[in-house]
């Protein structure tokens, strides 16, 4: 399979304007590109006006009903979606979601016919999210000192992840940039990775997926 990245834009840009300029610029950019697969995950709010390869930042673990607030699988799949991230570690941290709901959200997305990408930063949050699911979904290892702070895990220390880590297709996340992007592929043996501050600013990120464009055109 071709190496998979995952733009994960979090509550970010603030207006429509901006996030379709930020989408296009990158959109325009990879074009060229045909040995990645490239998904740019936005806000909810955005996703029905950016056309292409897209995923959602989370979903809810039911179909429709009483849920104000909440935003179905179905619903993202009937807009265009492709991939859903579940269980990442701010929805975690900030709106306190367990190891069970994350294993609801995952069951849901499956049966809607999302390819969900499972968030963890432990082989016990692996196996507790995925309790009672057969399928091998997407795992993306996200140590949590590493997102966001600029000091991304060594390729030593993720290498010994993906290793323990038993599924086929394990992205890596965390403080990844266009310069250490291709040692998460070629030395730690990741199948892609998920962005997230690079994936806000579209040189760094045109430059990062070149770059795992052409380690990949060689294997
Ligand atoms: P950063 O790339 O900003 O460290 O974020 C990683 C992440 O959380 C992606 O989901």
């Amino acid at each position: 399979m071709k190496p998979l990245i995952i733009a994960n834009w979090k509550c970010h840009p603030t207006t429509l304007i901006e996030a379709k300029g930020l989408f296009n610029s990158v959109k325009k950019g990879i074009k060229d590109l045909k040995n990645v697969e490239i998904v740019i995950c936005p806000p909810f709010v955005f996703l029905p006006f950016l056309k292409s390869k897209i995923g959602s930042q989370d979903c809810f673990w039911g179909e429709s009903g009483a849920f104000t607030g909440e935003i179905s699988p179905k619903m993202l799949k009937n807009l265009g979606c492709e991939y859903v991230i579940i269980g990442h570690s701010e929805r975690r941290r900030y709106q306190k979601e367990t190891d069970e709901i994350i294993n609801k959200k995952l069951k849901a997305a499956i049966s809607s016919g999302l390819k969900p990408i499972l968030c963890i930063e432990s082989l016990a949050q692996l196996k507790k999210g995925l309790k009672g699911i057969a399928k091998k979904v997407i795992i993306a290892y996200e140590p949590v000192f590493a997102i966001g702070t600029g000091k991304p895990c060594s390729p030593e220390k993720a290498r010994k992840m993906r290793k323990a880590i038993k599924y086929p297709v394990v992205l890596y996340g965390g403080s990844v940039n266009s310069q250490n992007a291709v040692n998460y592929i070629k030395e730690a043996g990741f199948q892609g990775l998920l962005v997230g501050g690079a994936s806000l600013n579209p040189k760094e990120f045109i430059a990062l997926a070149k770059n795992i464009d052409f380690i990949s055109k060689k294997r």
